[in-house]
């Protein structure tokens, strides 16, 4: 008893210093750092290229887009920008003539929409705030801008660097950190024969917690296997409940004579997703099916399913943690990843689609699933179908948790008691209660 109790608490540790903390074991490394080179200094201030590299594993920025936000440390004023605006200009009236972009004191920026002329483009701007992740597109993983200040200082010893960044994307859940001064950014020309470099460089990390996100889960897994014929759906209400008394219209039915009109209805253009009816009420269902027992193989079908009207996920991509990814033998339409966090446990992948062809993950409806197979060969040390073991044991879905049905629901295989299947994944059903027991006392609902 006493040891199960300090495991209890072991995992209590393990699971609140994950959520509460911007630690993600399954990418410690994964931030979005935030960088500004000073390319030339003006009459009053500096030119700068502000990039935004993406530096996260699996948790891309996807439309709406990023905006980023900061404070002047003094009487800063933005004259021109090239790549992204500021969403409001303030009060410029101390200017007469030349009238700056920006006069407030803690301007917003946004990215500018793709097809912008060109007069106002610069490299890796105007993708509408949209960003990839590190592991699925490292080439798009970085968005940038140029901008022009004025009121500010003209030398290295006399400029400051801005305070209080903020990034969304376009929600809460990043913080970031203050600006620290490094080393000149270097720049090499396309020829590589020439490298000239910043003025001055400063660096911003800012990094994600899902936590601060204050978010309510957005997706669930459910399971089903050949060697029995239940389904183990999601668990009830994982998202929300359907309740026609107090929240009327919280979902629609996916054959209702409304479903246009609430498509278009209130809260089209919020980012509120409007959801099928289901009685999990999530966005995102992610279901693990083991289709078949090889003698040296075991297949598995994972199939993700978008029950949101008002969402096209593009460049989606799931995690997901089984001992048996380190024998991953072949996998049919998505592509693969394999995430090493630390280098002895090889068990965790990135899965995503293929370009222009399942990349894009439909709005709810007939099209709203994308599906792959994946085959493992078995080890004979540890495969076994028992105790739920060829199921996944964590699902991320655009870098947030899936909830996971409570271990003494798994399918069991014939002759074989639920307490069998107890003993083993302690943790599974402890994160599913803290996860509640947490979304309880911050009132996420
Ligand atoms: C941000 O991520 C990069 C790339 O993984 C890493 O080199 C850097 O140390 C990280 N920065 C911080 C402050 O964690
Ligand atoms: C400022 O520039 C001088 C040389 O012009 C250089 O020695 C110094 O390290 C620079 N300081 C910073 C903070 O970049
Ligand atoms: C600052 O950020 C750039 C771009 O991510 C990176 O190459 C550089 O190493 C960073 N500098 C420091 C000191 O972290
Ligand atoms: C809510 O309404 C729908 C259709 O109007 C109905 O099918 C469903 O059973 C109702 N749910 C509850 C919890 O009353
Ligand atoms: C999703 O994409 C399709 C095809 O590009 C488009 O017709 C539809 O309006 C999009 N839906 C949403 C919710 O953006
Ligand atoms: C992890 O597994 C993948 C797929 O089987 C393999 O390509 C990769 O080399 C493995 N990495 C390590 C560190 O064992
Ligand atoms: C599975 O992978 C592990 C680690 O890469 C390796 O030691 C083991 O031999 C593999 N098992 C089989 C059956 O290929
Ligand atoms: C299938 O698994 C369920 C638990 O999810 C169990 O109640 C049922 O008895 C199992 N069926 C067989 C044939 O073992």
């Amino acid at each position: 008893m006493e040891s199960r109790l300090t495991h209890l608490s072991t995992f209590l540790l393990l699971f609140l210093s994950i959520t509460t903390e911007a630690y993600d074991s399954l990418d410690p490394n994964g931030n979005i750092t935030i960088k500004w080179d000073i390319k030339e200094w003006t009459a009053d201030g500096y030119l700068a290229v502000v990039s935004i590299y993406n530096y996260q594993q699996y948790r891309h920025i996807q439309a709406p887009g990023w905006t980023l936000g900061w404070t002047w440390a003094r009487k800063e004023v933005i004259w021109e920008m090239m790549g992204a605006q500021t969403t409001e200009q303030g009060d410029c009236s101390r200017f007469k003539g030349n009238i700056p972009h920006c006069c407030k004191k803690d301007p917003t920026v946004v990215d500018l929409l793709p097809g912008i002329p060109y007069n106002k483009q610069v490299a890796n701007c105007c993708k509408g705030g949209v960003v990839s992740s590190w592991a699925q597109d490292p080439v798009n993983a970085l968005s940038a801008f140029q901008i022009s200040v004025g009121s500010a200082g003209t030398t290295n010893k006399t400029v400051r660097v801005p305070k209080n960044f903020v990034l969304k994307t376009p929600g809460p859940g990043y913080t970031c950190g203050i600006a620290k001064i490094v080393k000149p950014s270097k720049f090499i020309t396309k020829d590589g024969r020439r490298t000239t470099q910043a003025l001055m460089t400063w660096n911003v990390t800012c990094t994600y917690s899902q936590f601060l996100a204050q978010r309510s889960p957005t997706c669930c897994v459910s399971l089903s296997s050949f060697y029995n014929d239940t389904i183990v759906n999601c668990p009830t209400c994982t998202c929300g409940c359907q309740n026609n008394l107090t929240r009327p219209g919280s979902c629609v039915e996916g054959d209702s004579p409304y479903l246009a009109s609430a498509i278009n209805g209130p809260g089209k253009s919020s980012l509120m997703p409007l959801v099928q009816c289901t009685s999990h009420m999530c966005p995102i269902r992610v279901h693990w099916h083991i289709k078949i027992n090889y003698r040296e193989y075991w297949r598995v079908k994972v199939t993700v399913t978008n029950f949101n009207y008002r969402m096209n996920y593009s460049q989606w991509n799931l995690v997901i943690q089984h001992p048996n990814f380190d024998n991953l033998t072949t996998i049919f339409s998505f592509n693969y990843k394999s995430l090493t966090p630390y280098s002895v446990i090889n068990d965790t992948a990135m899965l995503w689609g293929i370009k222009y062809y399942n990349d894009l993950l439909m709005e709810a409806g007939s099209s709203g699933n994308v599906q792959s197979e994946l085959l493992f060969r078995k080890d004979p040390s540890t495969f076994t179908f028992q105790k739920g073991w060829a199921f996944p044991r964590r699902v991320y879905f655009n870098g947030d948790n899936c909830v996971m049905p409570p271990p003494d629901a798994y399918p069991w295989l014939p002759n074989a008691g639920p307490t069998t299947i107890l003993r083993r994944p302690l943790l599974l059903p402890m994160t599913t209660i803290l996860w509640a027991a947490l979304t309880c006392l911050f009132g996420y609902f």
